[in-house]
């Protein structure tokens, strides 16, 4: 069993629509064993998207990270990392396949209403980033 990192961004609560991804998300089998809701700081923001420092979107994707409250989660499942991203679909929603939560409910590829983790050791780091282990409860 495998755990990964997941936020439903500022464009999924402004909307209203934590409820209904998080339908996708459980309906693919994934399981909510962590779960917050919260204000990202501009330096929770930039040091979660560290990665993307020299992107020429970095400033837009900090901005828009921070422009409302965001779900930060944590699933778990067989293959949870990689079930996850298929489920979440391509990061830009022009390109995501049919049922997937971006191709049904992303605005574009900035605004794309769900992260999930890209790899086992990003998926240690991003968890510990906001939850402790006493927070998780599978
Ligand atoms: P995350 O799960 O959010 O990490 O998405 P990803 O892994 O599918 O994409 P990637 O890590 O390459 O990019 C991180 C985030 O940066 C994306 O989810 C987008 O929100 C944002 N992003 C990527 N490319 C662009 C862009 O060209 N413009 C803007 N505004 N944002 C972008
Ligand atoms: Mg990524």
């Amino acid at each position: 069993i495998e755990r990964t990192f997941s936020i439903l961004k500022p464009d999924a609560t402004r909307r209203n629509l934590t409820g209904a991804v998080n339908a996708l998300i459980e309906k693919a089998g994934l399981r909510i064993v962590a779960q917050k809701r919260i204000r990202l700081s501009r330096e929770q923001a930039e040091t979660f998207y560290g990665v993307h420092k020299e992107r020429p979107f970095f400033g837009e994707l900090v901005e828009q990270m921070t422009a409302a409250p965001v779900v930060v989660q944590v699933l778990e499942g067989e293959n949870a990392i990689a079930h996850y991203r298929e489920v979440m679909g391509a990061t830009n929603p022009a390109n995501a396949a049919p049922g997937t939560i971006r191709k049904e409910f992303a605005l574009n590829v900035g605004e794309n209403t769900v992260h999930g983790s890209d790899a086992p050791e990003t998926a240690v780091v991003e968890i510990a980033q906001f939850f402790s282990g006493n927070e998780i409860v599978g």
